[in-house]
């Protein structure tokens, strides 16, 4: 597990996914570029999240909310008050950890220890094995998996009454270590803002305090009158966006899961009061299918139904993905009531109302939001799709096995050898082709080779023009993920790709 990471840090930088930021001046902890195929993976992700929740329903509308906005809305949302994160330091190795992540990472260790019970007894009875039966009847799992509960119930309480030295109690009897030196010598516990400040204006004196946004999500909540207005849409609508968010995270792990500047794709769904369970229960289900459906596996999804709410939230779920180091947090799903809408109503003076023609009454919507990170759905397809793969002849081949959909690059177009007229048909196959597709043009090296590369940056076919291409105007199409080479014309190249390819 710990070694896929490293390849998958090591792939993204090799192959031109993803850089660390002004890496020249030794990096900036916790934030990264995408380079010249991250670019393109990380629009297509981007994408196939807008046509799904903008394109296909009628009652979903896009914005753009600016990243500045008026610092009162961050006293509004809470953020000013609550946006903390609990932190302690350890004292010998002067390293600073979240403690809320240290717990969930002990509590993680039980959940394995639960699962690799269950994997052994699989293993010994077969096709008899009942999962079910067996976690209910196994005293063993039982325990662990009733630890791991009681730690991040008691965790949640502790946090909800901003019990700090509960935690810091709640550490020292799980007898945590730090992951890094073993050492048990820790400070207290304390919040931590995670909002980055910045200021508008000149001169010292005039200047204003502001922040960059935590959240893309409060865009759409001042908006919400201006787009329901100008739009003419009925409840239950939503209101959807993609944009930077910053966070001054305290731990910097993990590559692109935790960065200190990343992207959301948020979308508020506005409902009638009383309705929000229904919706949450809705989004929860219709997020999860999106999910499946880039066929990364079932089994690497789990929900998280929350015991600690924010500030804002009457029920919330996560998704969480199986990444490299165990599962974690994909996207968020929060019934976070009217509580927004109403503090912007309160701090602006301005009514948020919505009129229900139906009802023929005035209120004020609830909300059930779908929040997930654009790096952290990278992360989750990258990780998962990277494989080493031992071939029939022995060798090892590496193939980054991305759903088609999300390729960087859908097709690259090979000449066998660089004469006989072989390029210049390839290069009129890329001009063809490049009004539809992101195509790449590839002449150097043994076609092998050429291959592995294309294997390496996820494009789903190779087209190899040969001299046979020279008199009936076919050429090889190969599959990246099965290896098999079809005989096709040139002419039906566009739809073959655009059957596997198009979102
Ligand atoms: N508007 C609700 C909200 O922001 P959140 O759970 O704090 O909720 C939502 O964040 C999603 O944003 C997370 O599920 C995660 O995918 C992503 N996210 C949050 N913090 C992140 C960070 N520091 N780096 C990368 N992605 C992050």
């Amino acid at each position: 597990q710990e070694d896929l990471f490293k390849n998958v840090v090591s792939h993204a930088k090799e192959y031109g996914f993803i850089f660390p930021s002004s890496e020249i001046y030794d990096g900036l902890s916790a934030v990264y570029d995408y380079a010249q195929n991250g670019v393109e993976l990380k629009k297509n992700i981007r994408e196939y999240w807008w046509k799904s929740m903008v394109q296909l329903h009628d009652n979903i509308v896009g914005l753009d909310a600016a990243i500045l906005m008026h610092p009162t809305t961050w006293k509004a949302s809470g953020h000013v008050d609550a946006f903390n994160d609990p932190l302690i330091d350890n004292k010998d190795s002067k390293k600073r950890y979240r403690a809320d992540v240290l717990i969930e990472d002990y509590a993680e260790k039980l959940h394995q220890k639960a699962q690799k019970e269950i994997e052994k007894a699989r293993a010994r009875y077969g096709d008899a094995f009942n999962e079910e039966e067996f976690v209910s009847t196994n005293a063993r799992v039982a325990e662990y998996k009733a630890r791991q509960r009681q730690i991040l119930e008691r965790m949640a309480a502790s946090l909800g009454n901003n019990d700090l030295d509960d935690v810091k109690t709640l550490i020292e009897e799980l007898e945590i270590a730090d992951p890094d030196t073993g050492s048990r010598n820790w400070t207290e516990v304390r919040q931590f803002n995670l909002m980055f400040g910045t200021k508008l204006g000149a001169s010292a004196e005039n200047a204003m305090d502001l922040y960059l946004r935590p959240e893309t999500a409060q865009g759409i909540f001042v908006n919400f009158l201006n787009v329901q207005k100008s739009s003419r849409m009925k409840i239950p609508f939503g209101i959807a966006q993609t944009g930077k968010a910053f966070r001054n995270e305290i731990v910097a792990r993990q590559f692109i899961f935790r960065m200190r500047e990343f992207e959301q794709m948020e979308m508020q769904f506005f409902v009638r009061p009383g309705e929000e369970m229904k919706w949450y229960e809705y989004w929860k289900q219709t997020r999860l299918n999106w999910h499946l459906s880039l066929g990364l596996g079932a089994g690497n999804y789990r929900f998280h139904d929350h015991e600690k709410l924010a500030h804002y939230a009457n029920a919330a779920a996560d998704i969480e993905f199986n990444f490299p180091f165990g599962f974690k947090e994909l996207e968020g799903i929060h019934s976070r009531t009217d509580f927004d809408l109403k503090a912007h109503e309160e701090y602006s003076g301005k009514k948020m109302q919505y009129f229900d023609p139906e009802l023929n009454e005035n209120y004020t919507p609830y909300v059930v939001e779908t929040s997930v990170g654009l790096d952290r759905m990278f992360l989750a397809v990258f990780s998962n799709s990277l494989k080493e793969e031992t071939l029939e002849d022995g060798s090892v081949r590496t193939v980054l096995r991305l759903p088609s959909v999300l390729a960087p690059t859908k097709a690259a177009v090979l000449p066998l050898v660089k004469k006989d007229g072989l390029p210049e048909i390839a290069q009129q196959i890329v001009s063809d082709l490049k009004w539809d597709f992101n195509v790449a043009y590839d002449e150097k090296d043994a076609v092998g080779r050429r291959y592995r590369r294309q294997d390496a940056l996820g494009t789903p076919f190779c087209i190899t023009v040969d001299h046979q291409t020279l008199e009936d105007s076919t050429v090889t199409l190969r599959h990246r993920d099965s290896m098999a080479q079809d005989r096709v014309s040139i002419a039906s190249l566009k739809e073959i790709i655009n059957n596997e390819v198009s979102m």
